[in-house]
C-alpha cells in the first residue's frame, strides 16, 4: 500500500507515467470513467480549500467512484479532540484512499502512518502540497513540453507557500533547470532549500525586483501572501501586496512566458491579465484534477 506525501516520494518514471495517464484521461475521458466503481475516496479536510478539495471529488466521480468526508475540522470529532491518527484509522473502515489537507506540518504523514488505506497529502500547512505540483508539472508540459533548461521565477510568499516548496522539489530533478526567488526580504524561500540547491550546484538568483527579473523568465510562478501563515496581522498587511502582475509589468517578458498560480489570487495578478494568452492559471486548475484522477488510480492500483 503506498501513499503520497512528498513529491519527493515519486521517481521520475512514475512521473512521466502520471503525465502519461493524464494527457490520456484528456484525450480519452470516457476510457476512465468507470476505472474506480465501487471505491471511495475520503476528502478530510481540515483547513479551507476549493480547488483541491473539488478536484479530488471530481477525480473521484468522474473515475465512477463515490466521495465522502468534512470539508472543515469543526464538523469532525476533532472538535472533541479526537487525534488525527484515530481519525485516520476510523476512515480507513469507511473509505478505499484519502485526501487529508490540514495546517499542521506532517499532520498527513502521521495519518498514513496509521490508516490501513493510501493517503494522499492534499496540502500540509506551509510544507507540502504534491498534487498541486503534479498540476503545474502537466501545465508545464503541455505549455513548454518539458522541464529541462527552463528558468523558473517563483514569486511572492516563498517562505510559507508550500506550493513552492514542493515544485522546487520536484523542478530539481531534471536537467539545468533555473531558479529566481523573488520574494520581499521577510518571505524569502528558507535557506535549507536554497542551501541545499546552491550544493547540488543549481544556479539561484534571489531578488526582491520582479519587473528586473522578468525578461529572463519561461515560466513565472506567482504565488498569495498568506493571511493565514502570518502571526502578526499588521506585518501582514504590509507585506500583502508586494507584488500585483499588471499588463505594465509583463511588457519585457518573453512572449512565450507562461504564468502560472496555484490560486486563490487575492490582488497579486490583475484580473487585465486572465485574457493573456500566458497566463495558465485556470488552465492548471483544470490539469489539477486529470493528475488527481491519474494519482488515484496509481495508489489503488487500477489498470
Ligand atoms: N491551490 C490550492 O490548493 O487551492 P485551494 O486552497 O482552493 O485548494
Amino acid at each position: 500500500m503506498r501513499s503520497l506525501i512528498d513529491i519527493a516520494e515519486l521517481s521520475l518514471d512514475e512521473i512521466d507515467s502520471l503525465l502519461a495517464t493524464a494527457n490520456d484521461i484528456i484525450d480519452n475521458p470516457e476510457k476512465y470513467s468507470e476505472k474506480c466503481k465501487g471505491k471511495k475516496l475520503a476528502t478530510l479536510f481540515f483547513e479551507p480549500s476549493t480547488r483541491t478539495r473539488l478536484s479530488f471529488e471530481a477525480a473521484m466521480y468522474e473515475l465512477g467512484g463515490n466521495v465522502l468526508g468534512f470539508s472543515e475540522a469543526t464538523s469532525s470529532s476533532t472538535a472533541k479532540g479526537e487525534s488525527v491518527a484515530d481519525t485516520a484509522k476510523t476512515v480507513s473502515c469507511y473509505a478505499d484512499i484519502i485526501a487529508m489537507r490540514h495546517p499542521k506540518e506532517g499532520a498527513p504523514l502521521v495519518a498514513s502512518m496509521n490508516a490501513s488505506i493510501p493517503v494522499i497529502n492534499a496540502g500540509d500547512g506551509g510544507h507540502n502540497h504534491p498534487t498541486q505540483t503534479l498540476a503545474d508539472l502537466l501545465t508545464i508540459k503541455r505549455e513548454k513540453g518539458g522541464f529541462d533548461n527552463l528558468t523558473v521565477g517563483l514569486c511572492g510568499d516563498l517562505k510559507f507557500g508550500r506550493t513552492v516548496h514542493s515544485l522546487i522539489n520536484a523542478l530539481r530533478r531534471y536537467n539545468n533547470v533555473k531558479f529566481v526567488l523573488i520574494s520581499p526580504n521577510e518571505l524569502k524561500l528558507p535557506d535549507y532549500i536554497k542551501e541545499s540547491l546552491k550544493k547540488d550546484n543549481f544556479e539561484v538568483f534571489e531578488t526582491t525586483d520582479l519587473e528586473a527579473a522578468m525578461p529572463k523568465l519561461d515560466i513565472l510562478y506567482m504565488t498569495r501572501v498568506q493571511r493565514e501563515r502570518f502571526f502578526n496581522e499588521e506585518e501582514y498587511l504590509r507585506l500583502k501586496d508586494s507584488y500585483i502582475l499588471t499588463p505594465e509589468k509583463l511588457k519585457n517578458a518573453k512572449s512565450d512566458l507562461s504564468i502560472l498560480h496555484p490560486l486563490p489570487r487575492v490582488n497579486e495578478i490583475s484580473v487585465a491579465i486572465d485574457d493573456d494568452p500566458r497566463a495558465c492559471y485556470f488552465k492548471q486548475v483544470l490539469n489539477g484534477k486529470y493528475m488527481r484522477m491519474a494519482l488515484i488510480l496509481m495508489l489503488l492500483g487500477v489498470k
